[in-house]
């Protein structure tokens, strides 16, 4: 098989290093960069060379941001070529009708990585999905925050130093405020909740990042035998359903709390299967790149599998609950989108205790 590789960052070099050392039957043909970057026989600047090159049936996407990264996966599609994608931005802006476009065109499109890094995470929630109702979807789904808060943590460096080496080390987006305000794992809870859920969930749900985390309320933390990751969260009742993406209040020996560095964790509740649970390197070029390429072998194994939408299904906050944690009060039995939008208008650090997540 051979592919259009468009973006060559982080993700994008892995890929094309890997596709080079691997013999795995998958040949990149032409890899697309910004105007200016194109350098050495693969590389061009011209979308259309690779959408009207008929050698290439399928396109790994690995940009960043929404566009021009949406508009190429839908023209793709269009031009009847299967795509995989890393980009969760630009999936979460058009999730239902990029997934309606390729069953429509009876092609793939598929996304492992775009959510968990080399953790086989959206794969997992899919296959959950075929058999079970999948009753709740909760995760640590941003290695770049996991990274800031186990450093912060365990090695006492600044908010600043932690984010600063997340970057070194390829974790962070190009722009890390997607990262550090949740707006990345926003976008990953769209991706895994559609897929978990069988529909196109709302985009107005509650989200609260760390960046006005403080070494000081880390501590007050600790100090009560507490940690904290960034999760995503959510809850069903049948038709019912609430999620957010908050910093949750964890017990120190919790199995949450024992995720380091890069690692995610993701678990998802069937009613069938019971609890499934997920883990490994959430960021960085190889395991995305791993993710990509396991994609790309499933395509051309002929495997593949659509995730399936078209559920109706209710958004309801009442359904998720607990008690909000500011640096200033504490405020027990209020649902996650309350104290998420009192978090704004007082632009200030918000952790949260659910009740108790039933499955
Ligand atoms: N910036 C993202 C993260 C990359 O840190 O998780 C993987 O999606």
């Amino acid at each position: 098989m051979k592919i259009g590789l468009l973006g060559y960052g982080t993700v994008g070099r892995s890929v094309a290093e890997l596709l080079t050392q691997l013999d795995c039957g998958i040949e990149v043909k032409k890899i697309l960069r910004r105007p200016g970057k194109a350098s050495g026989p693969l590389m061009t600047d011209s979308f259309e060379e690779i959408l009207n090159d008929p050698e290439i049936t399928c396109i790994a996407e690995v940009l960043s941001g929404e566009e021009p990264a949406k508009g190429y996966i839908r023209r793709a599609l269009e031009a009847g070529k299967h795509v995989v994608t890393s980009n969760k931005a630009a999936l979460a802006a058009d999730f239902a009708s990029l997934i309606e476009l390729a069953r429509d065109k009876d092609l793939r499109l598929l996304f492992e990585a775009s959510c968990g890094g080399g953790m086989p995470w959206v794969e997992g929630v899919k296959k959950a999905a075929r058999l079970d109702e999948i009753t709740s979807v909760c995760g640590i789904l941003n290695g770049t925050c996991n990274y800031i808060l186990d450093r912060m943590e365990r090695m006492n460096l600044s908010f600043e130093e932690a984010l600063s080496q997340a970057q070194q080390l390829g974790y962070a987006e190009a722009d890390p405020t997607a990262d550090i305000s949740g707006t990345d794992v926003r976008n990953k809870a769209v991706i895994s909740l559609g897929v978990a859920f069988h529909t196109d969930i709302t985009r107005d749900f509650p989200v609260a990042g760390i960046q006005y985390l403080t070494k000081d309320i880390l501590d007050s933390f600790h100090a009560r035998g507490k940690r904290l990751r960034l999760m995503l969260i959510s809850q069903r009742r049948g038709e019912l359903y609430a999620l957010g993406v908050v910093p949750v209040v964890l017990d120190a020996g919790s199995y949450e709390a024992s995720i380091r560095d890069n690692f995610n964790f993701g678990r998802l509740t069937g009613d069938i299967v019971g609890p499934l649970s997920y883990f490994g390197q959430g960021a960085g070029g190889r395991p995305t790149a791993d993710a990509v390429i396991q994609d790309l072998i499933s395509i051309r194994n002929g495997c593949a599998e659509n995730a399936v939408l078209g559920r109706t299904m209710i958004y309801d906050p009442a359904v998720l609950h607990g008690t909000g944690y500011f640096p200033d009060e504490i405020l027990p039995g209020k649902t996650l989108a309350e104290l998420v939008a009192l978090a704004h208008e007082k632009q200030t650090f918000l952790a949260f205790e659910p009740e108790v997540l039933e499955n």
